[in-house]
């Protein structure tokens, strides 16, 4: 089928290049010119693991183009994805603008009958409104435009093994017709019936997700009560881990056994320094601020996202108590990224952690992987090493912020002999307390034993 794509941030870039993977001819367009341009010539805009992979196979096969004009893209495809920035407001409500922006360019630029998607995370009613717009911009009365919700479930750094393993791709349409094509879209990897690109041990051949169909308002709902029962899951683990300090328990030994119940589930019950990302913080907002604008009162929500926010003074409450005197004091932070295996920070805990710490004083040193030419971007005054133990020389404090594997095989005797002082306060439950004692260190964590 002929696909276009609107917006190439981590959304857009996945599915335009995962669908010409299954097969489709996808022409992607982004208002960035920019990205475009580094995208035309070979380059990717982002980290994203297996993209390069992905990209390149797409584009050998010349079923991946791409395009600085919209106009193109949107003649280019009969069926078109959305996956614009949904950002959000001072008020927390999401910003809906791009959509709206690209559905006023699609109803002008339309040669022909489309399917819209929504693929970025809008809230509920969002179709309703688009439909409206595309049929009041509209020059020729005898374009039809349907309208679908198909809300992306990937996860940053498995974005692509996501999308090509989905537990479920939810469709929420008005027509039947709508339904067909999306099955059609998406029927090369929900019936594994391409040579798919990575496993990584997930969804043998064969196995097939589920396809839901839905009402738009529905589907949309779906994708907000899902990053929002996780946030919440988050959270409420977190407060087990205060609890447990508290009384002198164990918050792995609490969740893990918490989780063998299959009604809880082990997932998404990490203590620590609490989540972050462009999602979870924003979806959590906007959907705060669409029940509120219904009538319905969501203060589970709200406690939730009071909580996340708390991790942050959680964890400099430890550094001080540790550390007493901030001001001159040399802290190596590792990890800026918001989680794991991407470069994004993005309202990353991390980001918080370093602006705070430098507010008094200190001399923060930060390392990591992938984020470092973000981070540097917004702090410059931090010194960067790509090598953490350099960031850990004569340190008088380590600060686990993000759980790269990089941070977790440290090894703890020799950045011990290296640091000013022997003190680790670890944002995301890494080590074992017991042989962090053993190597001498103050070590300090969230809900353990220390
Ligand atoms: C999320 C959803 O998982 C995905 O389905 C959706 O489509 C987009 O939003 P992502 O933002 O990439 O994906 O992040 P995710 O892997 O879900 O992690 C979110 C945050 O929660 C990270 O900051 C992570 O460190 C934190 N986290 C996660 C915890 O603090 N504890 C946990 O147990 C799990």
């Amino acid at each position: 089928m002929r696909l276009s794509v609107i917006g190439c941030g981590y959304v857009g870039l996945v599915t335009g290049a995962c669908l010409a993977e299954a097969g489709h001819d996808v022409i992607c367009t982004d208002i960035d010119g920019e990205r475009i341009a580094q995208l035309q010539a070979g380059g990717i805009p982002i980290y994203e693991r297996h993209l390069d992979q992905v990209l390149a196979a797409g584009r050998g096969a010349k079923r991946l183009s791409f395009t600085p004009d919209a106009g193109e893209a949107i003649r280019g495809g009969d069926v078109i994805f959305i996956c614009v920035g949904t950002p959000p407001k001072e008020s927390g409500e999401a910003d809906l603008s791009a959509i709206d922006h690209v559905a006023r360019q699609i109803a002008r630029e339309a040669r022909s009958p489309k399917l819209v998607i929504e693929k970025s995370t809008v809230p509920a009613r969002t179709g309703v409104e688009l439909r409206r717009a595309l049929t009041a911009y509209s020059r020729n009365s005898a374009i039809q435009f349907r309208v679908a919700s198909n809300p992306e479930f990937l996860r940053e750094g498995t974005a692509v093994l996501d999308f090509f393993h989905p537990d479920r791709v939810v469709v929420g349409v008005e027509e039947e017709i709508s339904a067909a094509e999306l099955r059609e879209i998406y029927r090369p990897i929900l019936e594994r019936k391409f040579n798919c690109p990575v496993h990584e041990g997930k969804c043998p051949p064969g196995a097939e997700g589920a396809f839901l169909v839905t009402t738009i308002n529905s589907a949309e709902l779906i994708k907000h009560a899902s990053n929002s029962f996780l946030a919440l899951k988050i959270s409420y683990a977190n407060v087990i881990a205060d609890i447990c300090e508290k009384i002198g328990a164990d918050v792995e030994e609490v969740t893990q056994a918490m989780g063998l119940d299959p009604r809880i589930g082990t997932q998404f019950l990490k203590a620590g320094l609490g989540f972050g990302g462009f999602c979870f913080p924003k979806d959590i907002q906007a959907f705060i601020h669409l029940s509120e604008s219904v009538g319905v009162n969501f203060d589970i929500l709200k406690a939730a996202e009071r909580v996340n926010k708390q991790r942050i003074d959680r964890i400099l409450e430890k550094v001080h108590k540790a550390l007493w005197v901030m001001k001159g004091k040399h802290v190596a932070v590792l990890g800026l990224a918001f989680k794991a295996n991407t470069d994004d920070i993005r309202f990353a805990p991390a980001l918080e952690v370093v602006r705070r710490l430098l507010e008094e004083g200190a001399k923060v040193h930060g390392s990591d992987p992938e984020a470092m030419p973000r981070a540097k971007a917004v702090f410059p005054q931090v010194s960067y090493h790509a090598d953490p133990y350099e960031a850990l020389q004569d340190a008088d404090a380590a600060l686990v912020c993000t759980e790269w594997d990089v941070f977790r095989q440290i090894d703890w005797e020799r950045a011990g002999k290296q640091m000013a002082r022997k003190l680790v306060i670890d944002g995301r439950n890494l080590y074992s307390p017991r042989r962090m004692r053993e190597l001498g260190f103050e070590y300090h964590c969230f809900g353990r034993m220390e």
